[in-house]
């Protein structure tokens, strides 16, 4: 099919779900790079769909695949097979001891629906509280969960979803005397307003540990620790939802260790599989058997799939043997010394946040009035698609100057420099 073609009957027959599609035609992926029609290279900054940790085609997990495809496959939901045990022990190994019983799944927001199950069964309550920038999938429980996209033109959302403010240092109007950013009454505050909201029947509150889609929004230094006090004073059951986050992606196996709480529920997804579909919900012993005695029932077509968890235990080994997550703080580091290089050498780039290879920069249209620069987002992406390198930028209202950089943990340094590169001159191009 020649190009024309592929696209007119992309535009006859391809439903659009969401963000306009990026105007190349990928034929193949392979490490850090896709490679477009005419075998041109363009260096993945998103790891597909912020995913794909290993990059892409990683022999590890093709050989897994392989294996898995022709030997053990799918089976009957009520059949376990020894994949799935093993991921499940593996998978508590990395965590702390209370987060133990591993439900294996497929999607991001079906972890997080399955998770809400758990919790509004747990605690015999329904209301869910999460960010106002939150984006914790489409399914109908995750989806009235998400406040950043999607909540207009399809009727009523679950009922008993409040938000708490998205702690943004950048733009919150929260602020001390001295200019800086007061989470502490910012969240004491939003507290106050659940509150008010609340019919008293607070289940949980569902969050990221860094919001990705609500514009690489990282909490301060002990605030997830303060919402869990929160939480417990409440008798709330804090999720904390690890898609983008979780198996090493910010420099830490998970990124609510630098807060040392421990979740009461964590649901995993999209590293997990490094790109291939595998998601998971972790609780305690505790959760995991009220919700049994009461009835639990997540009984889906995929649950406990033999191949999702043999690229899961396939995907957690070599992150632990290649040590990716130590590998991953040095390349953060050097990472976020290259973007404030960024901010300090343009007026348009006015913040640079996120940690490990998990970072953003928000471009404005200058430092003091942060006007969001969202046309010069546009450009800068094409402009960046032009010179080789796919940049994902936040494609919401409102917040279209966000670019999320999220590159495969395995990326050469190299590699990393040469898209920061084209970045830069990108950005430079566009303004002059
Ligand atoms: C933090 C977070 N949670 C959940 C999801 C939903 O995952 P999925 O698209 O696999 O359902 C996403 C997807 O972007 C996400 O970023």
């Amino acid at each position: 099919m020649d190009t024309d073609e592929f696209w007119k009957s992309a535009e006859q027959h391809v439903v659009r779900y969401g963000a306009t599609f990026v105007p190349r035609v990928i034929k193949r992926a392979s490490g850090s790079y896709v490679y477009d029609e005419d075998g041109s290279a363009i260096l993945d900054f998103t790891s597909g769909q912020m995913s794909s940790v290993l990059g892409h085609s990683h022999p590890d997990v093709v050989a897994t695949v392989s294996t898995a495809v022709a030997t053990l496959d799918h089976l009957f939901s009520g059949m376990l097979s020894e994949p799935v045990v093993e991921v499940s022990a593996k998978l508590a190994a990395t965590l702390p001891a209370s987060l133990n019983k591993v439900l294996l799944l497929t999607t991001g927001a079906e972890s997080n629906e399955a998770a809400i199950k758990m919790a509004k069964l747990y605690t015999g309550r329904y209301e869910v509280v999460s960010f106002d920038r939150s984006w914790h999938g489409m399914t109908s429980g995750a989806a009235s969960a998400t406040f950043s996209a999607g909540r207009r033109g399809y009727g009523p959302p679950m009922p008993g979803n409040l938000t708490l403010p998205t702690p943004n240092a950048y733009r919150s109007p929260f602020r001390h005397s001295d200019g800086s950013y007061d989470w502490r009454s910012e969240l004491e505050y939003g507290f106050a307003i659940v509150d008010a909201q609340s019919s008293g029947s607070l289940a949980a509150c569902l969050v990221e540990p860094i919001l990705s889609s609500g514009g690489i929004i990282e909490p301060p230094p002990g605030y997830l620790a303060r919402l869990k006090e929160l939480c417990t004073e409440r008798g709330m059951l804090l999720v904390v939802d690890e898609a983008q986050t979780g198996v090493g992606r910010t420099g830490t196996m998970y990124a609510f260790e630098r807060d040392g709480i421990v979740p009461d529920l964590l649901t995993l997804s999209k590293t997990l599989g490094a790109g291939l579909p595998v998601a998971a919900v972790v609780t305690s012993d505790e959760i995991e058997s009220v919700c049994h005695e009461r009835g639990f029932l997540f009984f889906t077509t995929h649950v406990s799939d033999p191949l999702a968890a043999a690229v899961a235990l396939t995907v957690l080994t070599v992150v632990e043997r290649d040590g990716l997550v130590d590998r991953t703080a040095r390349l953060g580091r050097h990472l976020g010394t290259r973007l404030t290089a960024l901010k300090e050498r343009h007026e348009q780039v006015g913040d640079v946040r996120g940690r490990g290879l998990l970072q953003g920069i928000e471009l404005v249209t200058d430092k003091v009035g942060k006007a969001p620069a969202e046309d010069l987002g546009a450009r800068v992406t094409a402009e960046c698609l032009r010179r080789g390198l796919h940049m994902n930028i936040v494609q919401l209202p409102g917040m279209g100057g966000i670019f999320r950089i999220a590159p495969p943990l395995t990326i050469a340094e190299a590699e990393l420099d040469a898209g920061l590169d084209i970045l830069d001159d990108a950005i430079a191009a566009c303004l002059h």
